[in-house]
């Protein structure tokens, strides 16, 4: 017994002294050799790309950046993160498919977050801070604001709580969406969400025609010009949201933001689920699992959103088509429950009727797979590998009468 206590001491004031050691040179005696201060840029470049996951409540709440105070003791860990490109996340390897929500930094943006960081990380002063920073639509005030009756109540405790919410959009008369946003009211306890369109409010949630998500960071849905989500007459959209539980009581109620094409619209949008042919992986296999969509009438890709976590270490994404040429949509790596978003081309990319999709999901069903919860076992697969986001001609007969509103609220963001 005492022996023990006697140890745990000795490591007590070991890991002090180790403590102080390291702490030491990071701490805020470092000579100031840069102009870059926190106050003035980098805290602007934090707010864009970072604090949707590092504030409190967020996925990665316990490592918080939002004032100098939090963010200066990473200083030396923020410079090591964003040059090793693993900060922010992505999933998507460079050189494969063109994104417009690409999450990365731009090279500038790393050369300030580490001239701060080896210039002393100073803060800068207190008249560069930005005024205090709250969500807001992407495009304006939406043309139709969905939010449900009652806020979702989110129970105490640990893990996760699933909530579904049912949005009657009410519509007198079909219309088309040109883009589509979820604004959580709290979003610090939003991990993610996944929307659905059905002819009416059903029983379940993740049913009908799935349209898209909410990730942290992740922008509106939107799609190129000319086409859109076509949405009937009285028809819901529901969501299914993903919560973080906590040691308080939390509610939300956030809004679901529709805005209308104005535009004639000649392509629908349409979200298509690559499955494999379920396939039986043995215990501690490490092998390929591929899936094929045929295109049966020419389309564009609007986004392409890979999946199969834990399971994947990779997944890519080909389009080979009729003439024979071929092009990668995506290559994705490093996965996480907690992030997996659409990526939407820069470019929709042409799919002739007769390309065919291949996706090649590259499974780890071993001891190695740290994404694994359980023991390995043998598994069979049947999930998408990925889910296409396409733009077809349109076949919806009915043509909605939306040009009566205003021309100018409609989005444009560029
Ligand atoms: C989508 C969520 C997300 C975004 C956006 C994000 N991070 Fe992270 N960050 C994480 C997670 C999760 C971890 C924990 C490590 C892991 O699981 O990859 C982490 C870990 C870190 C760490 C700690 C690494 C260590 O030493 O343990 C630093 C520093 C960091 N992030 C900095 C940043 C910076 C700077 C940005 C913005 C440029 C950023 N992160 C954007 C999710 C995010």
């Amino acid at each position: 017994m005492r022996h023990n206590r006697h140890r745990i001491r000795f490591f007590f004031f070991a890991s002090l002294l180790l403590c102080l050691l390291f702490s030491l040179p990071a701490s805020s005696h470092d000579p100031i050799t840069t102009s870059v201060t926190f106050n003035k840029e980098i805290v602007r470049i934090l707010q864009r790309s970072c604090l949707d996951c590092h504030s409190p409540g967020k996925i990665k709440g316990d490592i918080s950046l939002t004032s100098f105070e939090e963010a200066r003791p990473w200083a030396k860990a923020i410079k090591e993160e964003v040059l090793e490109k693993r900060m922010p996340p992505f999933q998507a390897v460079k050189g494969y498919g063109e994104f417009h929500n690409a999450y990365l930094l731009s090279q500038r943006e790393i050369e300030l977050l580490v001239s701060w960081v080896e210039g002393g990380a100073p803060r800068g002063e207190a008249k560069d801070l930005p005024k205090e920073v709250t969500a807001n639509w992407s495009f304006g005030t939406p043309q139709l604001n969905l939010q449900p009756e009652q806020p979702t109540q989110i129970p105490t405790g640990e893990g996760d709580y699933i909530a579904c919410v049912k949005l009657p959009t009410k519509l007198k008369q079909a219309q088309w969406a040109n883009a589509i946003e979820f604004l959580p009211s709290n979003a610090q306890a939003v991990l993610a969400a996944e929307i659905f369109l059905q002819k009416q409010c059903g029983q379940n949630c993740a049913t009908g025609e799935k349209i898209g998500e909410w990730v942290p960071g992740q922008d509106a849905i939107q799609f190129p010009e000319g086409s859109g989500l076509y949405l009937p007459a009285n028809s819901c959209l529901t969501m299914k949201i993903r919560y973080q539980k906590s040691e308080q009581e939390a509610q939300e109620r956030g809004n679901l933001g529709i805005y209308f094409a104005f535009e004639d619209i000649a392509f629908q949008a349409q979200r298509v689920a690559i499955k494999p042919i379920p396939k039986l992986i043995a215990a501690g296999a490490k092998t390929p699992i591929n899936a094929v969509y045929l295109v049966r009438e020419t389309a564009e890709a609007v986004a392409i959103r890979p999946l199969l976590f834990p399971f994947a270490s990779s997944v890519e994404a080909t389009a080979l088509r009729p003439d024979g040429t071929a092009e990668v949509l995506i290559v994705a790596q490093s996965y996480r429950y907690d992030w997996q978003p659409s990526y939407f081309f820069k470019q929709p990319v042409k799919l002739p009727a007769g390309t065919r999709i291949e996706v090649i999901a590259h499974l780890d069903n071993s001891d190695n797979n740290r994404n694994l919860q359980d023991d390995p076992r043998a598994r069979k697969f049947s999930e998408p590998l990925a889910e296409l986001t396409l733009a077809k001609v349109k076949t919806v007969p009915t043509s909605p009468a939306t040009k009566a509103t205003a021309q100018s609220d409609a989005p444009h963001k560029h």
